[in-house]
């Protein structure tokens, strides 16, 4: 049985002040059915694993270096992660492949440092919309997925999120006949079938039944709406209900 999970992305936002959010969270679900991440950026990473020590609430990364130490300035190893309080790091996010250049390659050898360090990740793929448009999204999304997961992928250690890159915070998402398709695709395609799948991209309090609702659909990964403790908290629930569990 895979637990369902709800993984927010903070992205470039947040100050310690916005701790009061991860708090908020917490204490409105203290014990949440499904299991229940925060991905701030790396200057929190560390206070927002002392405000969430003692709940349920994970903490992670949004992404790391592949080598475990070296004469990278700026970047931040797997390990490093680990010491400050994360449990897991995002992987190969749209933002960072295309903001980046990182190829699904380096996702590959990112999210190996990762599994080393013994962090899970969360390997993101998604096609854009002209790849869409052009009716490539099962080839796009089936290599992505060959080229980012390293050998050592198992089901324990990451987590997969379907996000079209067109759906992300742009308030656009696709029908849930599109998710479906490429959910029961890239499950076909996954090394284990306990892998989880989350879908991201305009993830929110409106549409997180229907989207919960689908097979295969084990989550989410949501961005703007995961900064509110009250937005992300209705995500949850949802969670929990489709779950079967009380919210
Ligand atoms: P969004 O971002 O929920 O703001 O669309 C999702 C993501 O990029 O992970």
């Amino acid at each position: 049985m895979r637990r369902r999970l709800a993984a927010g992305n903070w992205k470039m936002h947040g100050l310690a002040t916005d701790l009061t959010e991860a708090d908020a969270l917490a204490r409105a679900h203290p014990a949440p059915t499904v299991e229940v991440l925060l991905c701030p950026p790396a200057t929190l990473i560390s206070r927002m694993a002392d405000v969430l020590a003692r709940t349920p609430l994970s903490v992670g990364g949004q992404d790391c270096h592949a080598a475990a130490s070296g004469a990278h300035t700026g970047d931040t190893s797997a390990a490093m992660l680990v010491d400050a309080g994360a449990t897991h790091v995002i992987l190969g996010h749209s933002e960072r492949r295309a903001d980046h250049g990182e190829t699904s390659a380096q996702v590959a050898a990112k999210t190996a440092a990762a599994h080393d360090a013994g962090l899970v990740a969360v390997v993101c793929l998604g096609e854009t919309e002209v790849e869409r448009d052009a009716g490539q999204t099962l080839a796009v999304v089936s290599e992505q997925l060959r080229q980012s997961l390293p050998g050592s992928a198992t089901a324990g250690n990451t987590v997969i999120a379907y996000e079209p890159v067109w759906a992300i915070g742009t308030g656009r998402t696709p029908t849930l006949e599109q998710i479906a398709e490429v959910h029961d695709h890239l499950r076909s395609l996954l090394p284990d079938h306990e892998m989880r799948l989350l879908y991201g991209g305009s993830v929110k309090p409106a549409n997180a039944a229907e989207i919960f609702a689908i097979t295969n659909v084990d989550g989410a990964l949501v961005g703007g709406a995961s900064l509110k403790a009250a937005d992300f908290g209705e995500i949850i629930a949802a969670l929990e209900a489709a779950d079967g569990g009380t919210s």
